[in-house]
């Protein structure tokens, strides 16, 4: 069978393309538009990784309740446990533990607690 001779104009090749290079770097700027941490975000991102990412993302000690992902904590209307999912709860959680959780009681002041909070609140934004 013959195939299709169809006609592309230069003209309208040269337009596709410009077309599909504005939409890949459209696409590609968006990976970058967020805006960047404040800085209380950022303290709070330092406080995520070295008090509970190893946990939460890692499950270093291989708990068989799996700690649960983090990045949409505050974007669910319920914590897992079905718990409203309220800067009070989490605060909660975090200084009285919860299952295999350990407790924090005394280990954050109530400014890296904030920051705790809001860094949470980004959804664990890459700094
Ligand atoms: C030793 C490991 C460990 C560390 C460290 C840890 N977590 Fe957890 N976390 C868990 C486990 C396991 C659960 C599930 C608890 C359950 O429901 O039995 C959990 C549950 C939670 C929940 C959900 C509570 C609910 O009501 O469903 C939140 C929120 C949470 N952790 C936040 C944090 C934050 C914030 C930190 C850091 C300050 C942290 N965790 C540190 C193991 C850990």
């Amino acid at each position: 069978m013959k195939p299709i001779d169809v006609p592309v104009s230069p003209h309208l090749l040269r337009w596709a393309t410009a077309v599909f290079s504005v939409a890949t770097a459209i696409a590609l700027a968006g990976c970058h538009s967020e805006p960047p941490l404040t800085p209380q975000e950022a303290e709070g991102e330092h406080l995520y990784a070295v008090r509970c990412a190893h946990c939460h993302r890692d499950n270093d000690l291989a708990l068989k309740k799996v700690p649960p992902d983090l990045h949409s904590v505050f974007k669910n209307s319920k914590l897992p446990s079905g718990a409203p999912a309220t800067n009070a709860e989490v605060r909660h959680v975090v200084l009285a533990g919860r299952g295999m959780m350990t407790s924090f009681a005394g280990r954050f002041t109530d400014d890296q607690m904030a920051a705790l909070l809001a860094y949470l609140h980004t959804g664990l934004r890459e700094p």
